[in-house]
């Protein structure tokens, strides 16, 4: 590939860079040729440099092995340039590239692995989850492909959900699993400020006195908390029982599972200022296959795993 917009950059290039090694390679052979007249005549001269009072500079020729290495790299250059890309767009004899190289291997990998993905893609996700090849494969996608969000081992951290507890947003289905990985899921939370400082103070307490951790809170406020969020739209999305609906990715907020923080002024922050997440969708970017393999990793964590954090 070349990305020289006309012939004339590519050879003006290409000539300059001939130009500088072949030069190198002609000016070390004067050189030589200046060694073999002063070693003639015997002759050593000063060339009239002198540092720190007594340090000479003398014109002896360069060592021989030195202008030998020399030659050999002004050589290996010429002969790299002719088989491999670098003078100007000229490809080179091998017709060698990066991209070739790499569409090569991918080529490779897909012949290699294709039966594989597509044995298990024909399998329920629940019977894949319980193979352990597959989940060898799955885990090794999830470390190149998730793992940056939702950390090695699944766990999360804040405002990334754990995907390896029994607690889900969206929903832990193995269906509803892939739904998240395949078209991403976007997590909105409104902001409420407009309540006023006290009522979401209020909310909050209520809150914290859902979790089962026995949260400290206030009960009159509590109380209040708990009318409101019945009044102002909360138990809209989070359900009347505070529970969560998979439907709109609301979390259950009766658990001790958090995703921001169980703190009162996380919550408050929480409740003011809204949150919103986003789990981008992998369709495209891995293909069914791959997804199919992840989702059967991720629920096989979720079954093995532990309901807390
Ligand atoms: C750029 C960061 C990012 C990457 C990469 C990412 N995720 Fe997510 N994921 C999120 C966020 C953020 C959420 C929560 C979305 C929300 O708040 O609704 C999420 C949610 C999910 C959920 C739903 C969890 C629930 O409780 O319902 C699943 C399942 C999931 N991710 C799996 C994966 C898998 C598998 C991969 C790798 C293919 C992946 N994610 C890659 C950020 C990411
Ligand atoms: C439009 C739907 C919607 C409404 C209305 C709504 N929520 Fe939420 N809430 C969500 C979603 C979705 C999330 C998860 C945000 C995310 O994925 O980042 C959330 C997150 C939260 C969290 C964070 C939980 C955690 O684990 O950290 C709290 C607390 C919360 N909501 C409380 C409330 C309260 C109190 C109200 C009423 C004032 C309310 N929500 C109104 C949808 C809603």
């Amino acid at each position: 590939m070349s990305d020289f917009v006309s012939g004339f950059w590519s050879a003006y290039v290409a000539l300059i860079t001939l130009v500088s090694i072949v030069g190198c390679g002609v000016f070390l052979w004067f050189q030589g040729k200046a060694r073999a007249t002063a070693a003639a005549t015997g002759t050593v001269e000063t060339m009239g440099h002198v540092w720190d009072e007594t340090l000479e500079e003398y014109n002896n020729p360069l060592p021989r092995w030195w202008s030998w290495l020399f030659y050999i790299t002004v050589f290996f250059a010429l002969g790299y340039l002719a088989v491999y890309p670098g003078l100007g767009a000229y490809q080179g004899a091998f017709g060698w590239s990066s991209k070739g190289q790499y569409d090569g291997e991918m080529k490779q990998a897909e012949a290699q692995y294709a039966p594989i993905f597509a044995k298990f893609a024909q399998q329920e996700v629940k019977a894949v989850a319980a193979d352990p090849e597959a989940r060898k494969m799955g885990e090794r996608l999830f470390l190149t492909y998730c793992a940056q969000c939702h950390g090695s081992d699944a766990r999360g951290a804040k405002g990334f959900p754990n995907l390896a507890d029994k607690d889900w947003q969206w929903g832990g289905e193995p269906e509803q699993i892939k739904t998240s990985i395949l078209e991403g899921r976007q997590g909105v939370m409104p902001p409420h400020a407009h309540l006023g400082a006290e009522t979401v103070k209020d909310l909050a307490h209520f809150v914290r006195s859902l979790s089962p951790d026995k949260l400290a809170h206030d009960s009159a406020r509590a109380a209040r908390g708990k009318e409101a969020f019945a009044t102002v739209g909360c138990a809209g999305c989070h359900g009347p029982d505070a529970k969560g609906m998979a439907a709109v990715g609301s979390p259950n907020l009766t658990d001790s599972t958090w995703l921001y923080g169980s703190s009162e002024a996380t919550i408050i922050e929480t409740i003011g200022k809204g949150r919103s997440n986003k789990m981008p969708a992998h369709k495209e970017f891995l293909g069914e296959a791959k997804v199919h393999l992840l989702a059967a990793y991720v629920y096989g964590l979720s079954q093995g795993g532990t309901e807390k954090k």
